[in-house]
């Protein structure tokens, strides 16, 4: 097994990818078993993608659709991780969760549960995506955040930390990878693919798109509370007030283009390098700019 050389939050290899202890091997291996339900909702996405801001936009819509009532914390849990405070097993817990469920995983799509890497019946599956140099770069801070919390004094280093991401030598592997994977189901129905750029430049607009795909009809009054609800500024503000310390590092800066704030261009060129390598031809691009 390898592991990460920074003290905090040491990494474990499974079957080629490296990911956090919290995500247990026997949790992995219990992927394959995982029964779902003909109408699961999942929420797909790489760490620091804006996972937080697409649950919290699901579970308004869901509660103003009155198709459950469940707070973006509730939802969040991740399926290949513990309940928070517990031992046991999300994958577990969640066979006790009413329809219809919401299973957020960061996972890659060769370790999901059958009926989410090739669903069927009405399961809709929610892909979140970030440009990959800001994804970097929020999960720099968001790593060097624990890293100081746990009392160390010296910052990671940037350099390093940016090469490891792009090698795939971080939690739930390679992002590009994670894309690759994911992206091959961008034409089957199941699935929605939203960008956090587009989430940025136009968030009426996304909200709409999650709820026509989760089939909740809204009126303009009640699209725009939930747009309200949703905006970095609210966001931000409800975290503030919540008891969880962690929550507080998940509203960071919220903006398009931070990258050119740590990119040397000699980065940036492999990062480009390499996002062509994985999916050059396939369709997919992303906006660096606001
Ligand atoms: P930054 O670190 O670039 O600010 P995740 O939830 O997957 O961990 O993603 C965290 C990233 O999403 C952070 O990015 C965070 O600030 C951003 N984010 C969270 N809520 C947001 C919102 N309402 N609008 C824009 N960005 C948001």
């Amino acid at each position: 097994p390898h592991s990460r050389k920074s003290k905090t939050d040491p990494l474990h290899e499974y079957r080629g990818v490296m990911f956090p202890r919290g995500v247990a091997r026997d949790h992995l291996d219990a992927m394959p078993h995982f029964q779902t339900r003909e109408d699961d909702i999942a929420v797909v996405s790489y760490p620091k993608t804006g996972t937080t801001w697409m649950l919290e936009i699901v579970s308004r819509v869901l509660s103003v659709g009155g198709k459950a009532d469940r707070t973006s914390e509730e939802i969040g849990r991740l399926l290949e991780s513990t309940v928070p405070g517990s031992s046991k097993p999300s994958h577990v817990s969640l066979e006790d969760m009413a329809s219809p469920r919401v299973i957020t995983t960061h996972l890659p799509r060769q370790f999901v549960p059958p009926g989410l890497s090739k669903p069927t019946g009405n399961v809709k599956v929610l892909v979140v995506m970030r440009n990959p140099k800001d994804t970097a770069v929020s999960s720099y801070h968001f790593v060097n955040k624990t890293h100081q919390q746990s009392g160390s004094k010296v910052p990671l280093k940037w350099d390093s930390f940016s090469q490891e991401f792009l090698q795939g030598k971080a939690g739930w592997g390679s992002y590009f990878d994670h894309l690759s994977g994911w992206w091959q189901m961008h034409n089957d129905p199941h699935f929605l693919f939203i960008k956090y750029e587009d989430m940025k430049k136009d968030l009426r607009a996304a909200v709409k798109k999650v709820a026509n795909f989760l089939e909740v009809s809204l009126d303009e009054d009640t699209l725009q509370d939930v747009v309200n609800d949703c905006t970095f500024g609210s966001m931000k503000a409800n975290m503030a007030k919540s008891q969880h310390a962690g929550k507080k590092v998940l509203a960071r800066k919220g903006v398009v283009g931070d990258w050119k704030q740590h990119f040397t261009l000699e980065q940036s060129d492999s990062f480009d390098a390499m996002f062509r390598r994985a999916l050059g031809g396939t369709g997919l691009d992303f906006e660096y700019d606001e």
